[in-house]
């Protein structure tokens, strides 16, 4: 990626070389962070919808639950144990489907604990998931 940069400004001399070849090193950088930390609630609306239950809780019920994002990253940080779930502990039909979500949360949020939980509250938000 840098060799076509290099071979334009070839004539530049060594310090516009290097200055470019930092500026485009930055770029990439900030481009593969910004793709890592975007955490897609897309396989997330086969259950859930934003304002009423599907097959899991209506998401605004759980930012309400939870109050706020750190509150909810924790929980997913902490593994998502059933007991520390606000809305299974609190309603004994979402806690017999417990272990739905479970898989979903190995498979999704698990190592994406912090943008998952940032992603959710966002959808609730701006009330687009
Ligand atoms: C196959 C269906 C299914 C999918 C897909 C799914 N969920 Fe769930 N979800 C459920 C069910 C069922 C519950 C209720 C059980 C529970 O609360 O543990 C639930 C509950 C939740 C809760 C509340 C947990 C609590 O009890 O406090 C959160 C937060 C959540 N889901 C987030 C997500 C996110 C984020 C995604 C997408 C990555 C997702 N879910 C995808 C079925 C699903």
């Amino acid at each position: 990626m840098f060799i076509p940069i290099n071979f334009i400004i070839k004539e530049g001399g060594f310090r516009v070389r290097k200055t470019f070849k930092l500026v485009v090193a930055a770029a990439a950088l900030m481009a593969i962070s910004a793709s890592a930390s975007a955490f897609s609630t897309s396989p997330c609306k086969a259950c859930h919808a934003l304002d009423h239950d599907v097959v899991g809780p209506a998401w605004d019920r759980v930012a309400k639950k939870y109050g706020s994002e750190a509150a909810l990253a924790k929980v997913f940080k902490a593994g998502f144990p059933v007991n520390e779930r606000k809305v299974a502990m609190s309603e004994p039909k979402f806690k017999a489907q417990a272990a739905t979500m479970t898989g979903m949360y190995q498979t999704y949020i698990k190592g994406h604990e912090a943008d998952a939980a940032k992603a959710l509250f966002a959808a609730v938000k701006s009330n687009k998931m």
